[in-house]
């Protein structure tokens, strides 16, 4: 299918790291580049460390889209959203997932790993590749609060 998601920066933590590991080989074999800012071991990590890697690679505009997931998804989305320009959308289910990508643009794709299992975050991070943004009106919202955020 179509995407304009050709590459994507990822982080975890450890409570998410054999979901990030599951992923990162569902993205490579969708021919989707993918950069891994770690953890590379499912040892015990603060996630706030790793979330500001990816928020602030999609903040300064290094890239386009990211993943992040901890393990329920509030941390990394809490951490990301402090970011600029930083849309990141916590997404345990298939229609949070298609609508934050038509509706909010998000730029961030979160997850839970000890809330998802494999097979609906498969479905998940596929909707949230495939679905285009709408734009329009969606935009003039976006525009509201677009320059807001305590870090770049
Ligand atoms: C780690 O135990 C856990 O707190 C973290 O993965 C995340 O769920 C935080 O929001």
């Amino acid at each position: 299918m179509h995407t304009e998601i050709k590459q994507v920066i990822i982080a975890s933590d450890h409570a998410a790291f054999e979901l990030k590991e599951f992923i990162k080989t569902l993205l490579t074999e969708r021919g989707i580049q993918v950069e891994d800012m770690g953890p590379f071991s499912n040892q015990a990590v603060d996630y706030p460390a790793f979330g500001a890697k990816v928020a602030q690679a999609i903040s300064t505009g290094a890239y386009s889209y990211g993943i992040l997931m901890c393990g329920t998804g509030l941390g990394m989305s809490m951490v990301a959203n402090k970011y600029r320009h930083v849309r990141a959308a916590l997404c345990n289910d298939l229609f949070s997932a298609i609508m934050s990508r038509r509706h909010n643009n998000s730029n961030i794709l979160v997850m839970g790993g000890r809330i998802v299992g494999k097979g609906l975050a498969m479905e998940i991070v596929n909707a949230w590749i495939d679905t285009p943004y709408a734009g329009g009106r969606h935009q003039t919202r976006i525009d509201q609060f677009d320059g807001m955020g305590t870090c770049s």
